[in-house]
């Protein structure tokens, strides 16, 4: 080929990829646009307050963040927002058992965090995150939770921040023990598992849930 051949060749072949590249950038774009509703100031202040009390250290949204509390994408589904603005300025008030601590959100951040929520709910994700895995998170995060709490757990372990000091943080208790069956053998008998154990004893837990409670704790990573 000659000089002028190759030259006009690399002329042309980036403007045709060029304006393919346009194309499919607009084509994207429209798409984003139709599938998810329209930001407004409310959905916006919400996004802000949800970094500022930093949520995504304990939940995930469109798959990012922390698996130590329940996957919050499509949660104005299933909640209404009356009960999730009371929840979210006291957790305590709406389920005496919460995990979830009193962040000191006020009452306008909490319609703003719902707004912002409602928003993410409405976001045609695809079917992402898929049914089977939310169900799946669900009960093994919802069901585990409600476990830790019922034996007070909580008293000695902190988990994201929240609980006592007599025990070992267990944030990342399924890094360190990733396998159930230890979980279930140290809950029945502590001393047993890990020599010196000051740990009290479960064994009084049903198999339903010891289940639970230690594919909760495997959870923790
Ligand atoms: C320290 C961990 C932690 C942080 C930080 C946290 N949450 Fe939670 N949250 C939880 C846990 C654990 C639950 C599970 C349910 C429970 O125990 O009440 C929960 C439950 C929820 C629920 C569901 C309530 C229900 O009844 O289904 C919503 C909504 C929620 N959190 C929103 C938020 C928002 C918004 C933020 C930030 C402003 C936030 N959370 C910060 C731990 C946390
Ligand atoms: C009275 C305080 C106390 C209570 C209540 C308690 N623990 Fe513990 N836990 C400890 C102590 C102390 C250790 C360290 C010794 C050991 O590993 O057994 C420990 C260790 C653990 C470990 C291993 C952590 C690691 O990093 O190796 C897990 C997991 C655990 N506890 C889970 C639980 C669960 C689940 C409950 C509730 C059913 C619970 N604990 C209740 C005191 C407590």
């Amino acid at each position: 080929m000659s000089n002028k051949g190759a030259r006009n060749l690399f002329i042309f072949g980036s403007i045709f990829f060029f304006l393919i590249f346009l194309a499919l950038t607009f084509d994207t774009m429209k798409q984003i646009d139709a599938r998810s509703p329209e930001i407004t100031e409310a959905v916006n202040e919400g996004k802000q307050a949800w970094h500022k009390y930093d949520c995504i250290g304990c939940h995930t949204i469109f798959g990012n963040g922390s698996y130590f509390a329940p996957d919050l994408t499509k949660v104005t589904r299933d909640k209404p927002a009356g009960y999730l603005k009371a929840f979210l300025v006291n957790p305590r008030k709406t389920n005496p058992n919460s995990a979830m601590p009193v962040l000191g959100i006020t009452p306008s951040e909490a319609e703003k965090l719902v707004a912002f929520l409602d928003w993410t709910s409405r976001v045609d994700t695809n079917g992402w995150p898929p049914e089977p895995v939310l169900a799946a998170m669900r009960k093994a995060q919802t069901g585990g939770i409600a476990v830790y709490q019922k034996h007070g757990c909580a008293s000695c372990h902190i988990i994201g921040g929240v609980g006592g000091t007599s025990g070992p943080d267990l944030s990342k208790a399924g890094a360190r023990h990733p396998n159930p069956d230890w979980h279930v053998s140290h809950l029945k008998n502590p001393a047993g598992t890990v020599q010196g154990s000051a740990m009290p004893a479960y064994e009084h837990l049903t198999d339903d849930e010891m289940k639970l409670l230690s594919e909760y704790l495997i959870s923790l990573k």
